[in-house]
Formats: structure tokens, C-alpha cells, sequence
């Protein structure tokens, strides 16, 4: 069964896009698929997922809205042509268009049912080029960091280009995630920003270096074991995404209920507009509260652990 994880952006999402860092998280839920080989005459290849009621063929059209169809055919397009059709049983386990890494996700699982289907393995830098493509047709340009953590998994710092770095966090980073049940296009969020770029270029560029700064700083917090300065950060941080416009009132009312119950910090994650946010707790007691105070604002509120502990190993909140 091929697996890829959802994320969480936990500082820098849209300044990623110009080439600055960004710090993603991977979540504990994601996409699995089953890919099946069909050697029989006349078999054509198959996309099923599941728990959408979606089937979709490739359709090699380019241009006009992008589909499931478009981005398989995209994948299937970096595999032989002379090969067996398949079939690729998809299984969601995280919200679409909520900034939690939903269509990545299933990018990578897809590329890696596909390889089971053919009795292929790739390479861990294979599977995130070629998601890349599957993530173009949806995102247009996007900067890669969230099939990179779909693949890859774990903790990570990414730059458009390069290949991740892999943080280990000093103390668990507790977090809750809200979904406000608001949809989002990351799509059209990341051209309002780019329209913004154009037309307050000045400002637009403080405000990424800002926001790389923080992601800098957000680095060493974490190896450091500093929460209460990651937590800080985020706050900033959600602060200059408001400022560009990108927070919803829906947001800033779970992040306030996040922070008025003990959260260290929150932000919005992802592309704004609607979707996540996520929050920083100090400890397991706290990650509760924080979540039963945002889930009376979201749609669903849970707590995830991020940081490279393996799951099930002892960890320290101690300070
Ligand atoms: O698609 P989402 O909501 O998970 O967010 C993607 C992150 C952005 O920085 C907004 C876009 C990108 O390509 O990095």
C-alpha cells in the first residue's frame, strides 16, 4: 500500500513561493493507494477514490480547469508507454482544498501506487519531481513544499530547489489543528499575492523578508527547544499573513480562542483565505483544552504531535 502524508506549514507558506524558507510538518494522516497492474487486452488506466465517489480516466486536454483526470495523466506521462494499464485505489484521509496538503498528498500516493502497480521503486527525490507535476496542474506554480512533506514525511525546512532539511525538534511540537470548514483555493490565494507582488512591490518584499526572518529564527527555536519563541513567532507571522490579506475573520476568531486558552501560538496554515489554522501548545494538557476551545469555532479541531519522534517513544516536556 503506497502512503503520503498531509502537512501543516508551520511558518513562511506564500513567501515560500518567491524563493524564501518555510517550515512544514508533516501530519499522523494522509493518503494511502493500492495500485493494481490490468494485463488484460483492452484494460485502460483507472483512478477510484474511494471516499469521494470520483472515478477519473487521464485526459491528456491541456488548458481549461484542472482535474483529477489532467494530473493523472501528468504522472502517468513520467512512466514507459509500453507498460501494463492500472488501476489506482485512492484513500483520503484528510479535508481537500482546507491547506492541509490534501492534493499533494494524493500526487505522491498516486506515483507510488502506480510503482507498485509496476514493481518499481523510486528514489524518495523521483517521487517529489514527479508529484511536482501532478501538483502543477492544480497550483499552477506552486513552490513544492507540500509534495516534498507528502513524500518525505517528518519535520522539515524547505527552499524552493533544494532538497529539504530535515529539523529535529529539541521538545515535541504539540500542536492543534482547526479547520474552519471555509473553502480555499490555494490557487487564487497565491495570485492575490502575486498581484500584490506587482502592484506594492516594495512592501510586498518587506514583508517576505520579514517572514523569512521569522522562518530563520522559527529554525532555531525548534532545535532549540525554545517554544514560547516558536510560539511567538507564529503569532508574527500570522500577523504579516493578515497584513497581505490572506486571514478570514473565521481564522482570527480560532486563533484568538487558541491563544486565550494557553496556545503559545497560532497562525493560519496553508494558503489562507479559509482552510487551517494551527496552534503550538506547551504540553499534552494544554493541546486538549487548546482543541476543545478551537473546535467550538471549526468544523474539526485535533491534535497532532510533530518533531521526529518515532510514535509511541517517550517524550520530554520538560522544559
Ligand atoms: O495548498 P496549501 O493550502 O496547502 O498551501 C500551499 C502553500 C503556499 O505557500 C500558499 C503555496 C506554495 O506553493 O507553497
Amino acid at each position: 500500500m503506497a502512503q503520503a502524508f498531509g502537512k501543516v506549514i508551520l511558518l513562511g507558506e506564500h513567501s515560500v513561493v518567491y524563493g524564501h524558507p518555510a517550515i512544514a510538518a508533516a501530519l499522523d494522516r494522509g493518503v494511502s493507494a493500492r495500485g493494481t497492474a490490468l494485463r488484460e487486452a483492452g484494460a485502460v488506466d483507472l483512478l477510484v477514490i474511494e471516499p469521494w465517489g470520483v472515478q477519473a480516466l487521464p485526459d491528456v486536454s491541456s488548458g481549461g480547469e484542472p482535474t483529477l483526470g489532467r494530473a493523472f495523466a501528468e504522472v502517468l506521462a513520467t512512466f514507459p508507454a509500453e507498460r501494463p494499464r492500472v488501476r489506482i485505489d485512492a484513500n483520503v484521509a484528510i479535508p481537500g482544498g482546507s491547506g492541509l496538503g490534501c492534493s499533494a498528498a494524493l500526487g505522491v500516493a498516486v506515483v507510488r501506487a502506480i510503482d507498485e502497480a509496476l514493481g518499481q521503486t523510486h528514489s524518495l527525490e523521483d517521487d517529489i519531481a514527479r508529484s511536482l507535476r501532478w501538483e502543477r496542474v492544480f497550483h499552477g506554480q506552486p513552490s513544492g513544499v507540500d509534495n516534498a512533506i507528502a513524500a518525505a514525511g517528518g519535520l522539515a525546512l524547505f527552499v524552493k530547489g533544494s532538497a529539504l532539511e530535515p529539523l529535529r525538534a529539541r521538545r515535541p511540537l504539540r500542536l492543534v489543528v482547526g479547520d474552519s470548514g471555509e473553502a480555499s483555493a490555494t490557487k487564487s490565494m497565491v495570485e492575490s499575492v502575486a498581484r500584490q507582488h506587482e502592484q506594492v512591490p516594495e512592501k510586498t518584499r518587506q514583508t517576505f523578508e520579514a517572514i523569512a526572518a521569522i522562518v530563520r529564527n522559527g529554525k532555531l527555536a525548534i532545535e532549540g527547544g525554545d517554544l514560547r519563541g516558536l510560539g511567538q513567532l507564529m503569532n508574527m507571522n500570522q500577523w504579516l499573513l493578515a497584513g497581505l490579506l490572506l486571514s478570514t475573520p473565521k481564522l482570527e476568531e480560532m486563533c484568538a480562542a487558541a491563544r486565550d486558552t494557553g496556545a503559545l501560538g497560532a497562525k493560519l496554515t496553508g494558503a489562507g483565505g479559509g482552510g487551517c489554522m494551527v496552534a503550538l501548545c506547551a504540553d499534552a494538557a494544554s493541546a486538549e483544552l487548546v482543541r476543545d476551545a478551537v473546535a467550538k469555532h471549526a468544523r474539526d479541531a485535533f491534535v497532532v504531535v510533530a518533531g521526529g519522534l518515532p510514535s509511541g517513544a517517550a517524550e520530554n516536556d520538560a522544559p
